[in-house]
């Protein structure tokens, strides 16, 4: 699959991640179809996507989207109940809660629906991709890679495109070029067995640590953590529940 032959995106789970993705794939022009399993969690996408804090409606009110192309971007985005309704998708996201047995069921069930080549893109936060294509066909195997955005996906740049040893350099390319299409700024990570989180998560996961230490260790309160990470580094918020910039705390 290239760039040029991606169409149809799919989207497995329209939560809060699997809803931004829907929202940025069809303002970049793509036909969306998005696969959840309750009519309430398709109403909850569907409010989402036009009326939530990050959502079309706000989009146009700030001015980063044009009346006209927001109506042909919700225009784009069709829901379905069954897994059968992804079978013409060209790249299907998956964006199912993070359990590993419901990704690898679900994506045992997209394997036998999809079409030949299409591409499977896991927004897991962190588990080794290689475990979850683990019960995916070998012909599935080259075609199984990671896209890890940043919430809320309509607003944040972030995309890791985490590549396996299966993956051809087809499916890497046409995967970092869709993400830079959809308006994203794409890292590229190895899949590592037995680690979890990337590159975003482990390095936050890291300075989290440090930070719980620093306080346990009585160096520094929580309070004053956050304020020199809001102070010294512009972080938006810090790791206890401060949040920096007008209006805010500091
Ligand atoms: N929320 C975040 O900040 C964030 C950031 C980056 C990555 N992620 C990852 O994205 C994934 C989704 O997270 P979320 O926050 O959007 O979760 P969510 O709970 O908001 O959405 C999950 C959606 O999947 C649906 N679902 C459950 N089982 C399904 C199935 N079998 N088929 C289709 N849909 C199904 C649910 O009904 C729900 O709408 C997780 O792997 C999470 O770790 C989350």
């Amino acid at each position: 699959m290239k760039i040029e032959d991606i169409r149809t995106i799919g989207v497995l789970g329209g939560g809060v991640m699997g809803g931004g993705i829907a929202q940025v794939c069809a303002l970049a022009g793509y036909d969306v179809v998005v696969r959840d399993i309750s009519d309430d969690a398709i109403s909850a996408t569907r409010q989402a996507l036009f009326d939530g804090k990050w959502g079309i409606k706000r989009a146009v009110e700030r001015g980063k989207v044009n009346f006209d192309d927001a109506v042909a971007a919700m225009n784009r985005v069709s829901f379905t109940l069954d897994m059968s309704g992804l079978a013409g998708c060209d790249f299907i996201f998956e964006a199912v809660p993070e359990k590993l047995e419901l990704k690898q069921a679900v994506f045992k069930e997209l394997d036998a629906i999809a079409k030949p080549g299409a591409i499977f893109g896991s927004n897991t936060s962190g588990f080794v991709i290689q475990d979850l294509a683990r019960d995916v066909s070998e012909a599935r195997k080259p075609v199984f890679i990671g896209m890890h955005f940043s919430n809320p996906v309509p607003t944040m740049r972030m995309l890791e495109v985490i590549y396996t040893p299966d993956n051809t350099q087809d499916v890497i390319d046409a995967s970092v070029a869709l993400g830079e299409r959809i308006g994203k700024a794409v890292s590229l990570v190895k899949d590592t067995p037995e680690t979890y989180g990337f590159l975003l998560n482990r390095i936050f996961g890291a300075a989290r640590r440090e930070a719980m230490l620093i306080v346990e260790q009585g160096i520094a309160t929580r309070e004053d953590v956050d304020k020199a990470m809001i102070t010294g580094r512009n972080w938006p918020a810090g790791f206890f529940g401060s949040r920096g910039g007008i209006g805010k705390e500091w």
